[in-house]
């Protein structure tokens, strides 16, 4: 059977009574992988995150954290979990090895040596000694990261870990990201709102929208599924003639209005090809859109 690190069933939570922020999510996050929870801004991974951590309570369904409900887990997960969530909060008058011993006491238990550990595993041991204020925004969230470590956590939660960072600093956070996961063995839950992040650095991953999951599975079958066949509407001049081109190419096809007809290709590519020939047949087209919900989604999710 398949161990899940993270699980939750039909999880529901709104911030005012008229409104549904999270709705019927259920996450499944496999032991060992890298998840990229992705979504859109604005469309619940904080939020969703907050839960997990019991920062928020849940209105409705299942939470369950290395196999036990949240309610049960809470305190023994504390030691277990790690957590970025946005800005990590620093002494920018102490350097690293200050904040790094302060954050020790507070959780207790911490040992020297970890210290040492954790500023290596980030690659901040070099600037240990210098202020946290003149760090730049990239190893001020690798100190955060290293604070979220010193637990030795099992599983890491990082909320838009590369956010504002400049592309240097993207590339270390997700080097440092599959690094821990590959030598430490950690489980990593990642939220972003770009594709191409989650693509290069996750091996599972959940797609959100207003508060919704649409997708999760492997990045893989991410994928493969978009290679599947496609939906599209084309708005033309002269749906007759368009009747006829999709007729001579096989593809079905169906008249909404006397300017409207969707008809569905097996592959993206097939789009242009469409297009050429109905061109070629001299009918005009006004608008193409893709009706596939994830591929519309996709869009929103390759912009910055
Ligand atoms: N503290 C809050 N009070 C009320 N609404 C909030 C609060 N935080 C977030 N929201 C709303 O909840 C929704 C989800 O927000 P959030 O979880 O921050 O999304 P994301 O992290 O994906 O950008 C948004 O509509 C946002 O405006
Ligand atoms: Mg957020």
């Amino acid at each position: 059977m398949k161990e899940f690190i993270i699980k939750t069933e039909n999880l529901s939570f709104s911030y005012a009574k008229n409104r549904k922020d999270i709705k019927n999510l259920s996450l499944k996050v496999p032991k060992g992988s890298i998840y990229g929870f992705l979504g859109p801004n604005g469309s619940g991974k904080t939020t969703t995150i907050r839960l997990l951590l019991g920062l928020l309570k849940k209105n409705g369904g299942v939470i369950e954290l290395f196999d036990k409900t949240i309610e049960k887990s809470r305190i023994e997960n504390l030691g277990k979990i790690g957590a970025l969530i946005e800005n990590p909060s620093l002494y920018g008058n102490l350097n690293a090895l200050e904040n790094l011993k302060i954050a020790a006491n507070y959780r207790g238990n911490i040992s020297k040596e970890r210290i040492e550990e954790v500023l290596e595993i980030v690659k901040l041991s070099y600037a240990k000694h210098k202020k946290v204020k003149a760090y730049s925004l990239g190893m001020k969230q690798r100190l955060g990261l290293a604070i979220s470590l010193l637990s030795e956590p099992s599983l890491l939660i990082l909320d838009e870990p590369t956010n504002g960072l400049d592309p240097k600093g993207i590339i270390e956070m997700r080097e440092l990201i599959k690094e821990l996961n590959q030598n430490h063995g950690t489980t990593i839950f990642i939220s972003s709102h770009l594709l191409s992040e989650i693509e290069k650095t996750c091996t599972h991953v959940g797609i959100i929208r207003e508060g919704e999951m649409l997708f999760q599975d492997t990045v893989n079958a991410l994928q493969e599924s978009q290679n599947d066949t496609l939906k599209i509407e084309i708005e033309t001049n002269d749906v007759q003639k368009v009747k006829e081109v999709l007729s001579t190419q096989s593809l079905s096809f169906e008249e909404i209005n006397d300017h409207t007809i969707t008809t569905t290709v097996n592959h993206k590519k097939d789009i242009t090809t469409v297009i050429d020939t109905i061109r070629n047949h001299q009918a005009e087209i006004y608008q193409i859109k893709i009706m596939n919900n994830l591929e519309e989604l996709f869009l929103s999710l390759t912009e910055n």
